[in-house]
């Protein structure tokens, strides 16, 4: 068990499951995207570590870029995403790969969504590590999945609570 700020967190998910996630997708990406140099665009602050992985993996040439989202205020949505940073290298005619820590109600998705419609990409396709089903509000396909999850509050392995957690080397889910 452990603490970040006021809530109990208990483990969850270990690093040999996410691993073996973070392998499945990875193998898939290698075969799907041989010889094609395609863009990896991260999504910050959640998939630093899970971007990290899957390129790390990848063989073959590759761009790596990340746009800064933000819509969560402790353990909810404010229903509102906020551009921090936005895409600052050109993606037209180029091979896009989201890379997401978690998608949850799928409004991030959408809106990066809308950023992509604006480039005129050749395609682009969504990974994400984790996935809320029950949550998920929109219908934007989502190609690569690790690990469906209920739609429970978790930290470590890049998400956070307010700020911490984010170095957990695995997933911890909210004590209820
Ligand atoms: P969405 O826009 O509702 O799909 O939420 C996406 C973002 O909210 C994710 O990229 C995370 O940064 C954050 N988020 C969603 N669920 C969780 C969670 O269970 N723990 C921590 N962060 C989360
Ligand atoms: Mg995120």
């Amino acid at each position: 068990m452990i603490q970040l700020h006021d809530l109990q967190f208990e483990p969850y998910i270990s690093e040999e499951e996410i691993e073996g996630a973070v392998e499945k997708i990875s193998a898939r990406l290698n075969a799907d995207y041989k010889d094609q140099n395609p863009i990896f665009i991260g999504v910050l602050n959640g998939s630093f570590m899970f971007a990290s992985e899957v390129i790390k993996r990848f063989k073959g040439d590759c761009e790596v870029s990340f746009v800064k989202m933000g819509s969560y205020e402790g353990t909810s949505t404010t229903g509102t995403v906020k551009t921090l940073v936005g895409l600052n290298q050109k993606v037209e005619g180029r091979k896009v790969v989201i890379l997401e820590d978690i998608v949850d109600t799928g409004n991030t998705l959408e809106e990066i969504n809308k950023i992509l419609e604006a480039e005129n990409v050749a395609d682009y396709k969504v990974a994400t590590l984790f996935f809320k089903p029950e949550a998920y509000k929109k219908s934007l396909s989502i190609a690569y999945i690790g690990i469906e999850i209920p739609d429970k509050f978790i930290v470590g392995y890049g998400l956070d609570y307010d700020g911490l957690g984010r170095n957990l080397t695995q997933v911890y889910k909210r004590k209820e």
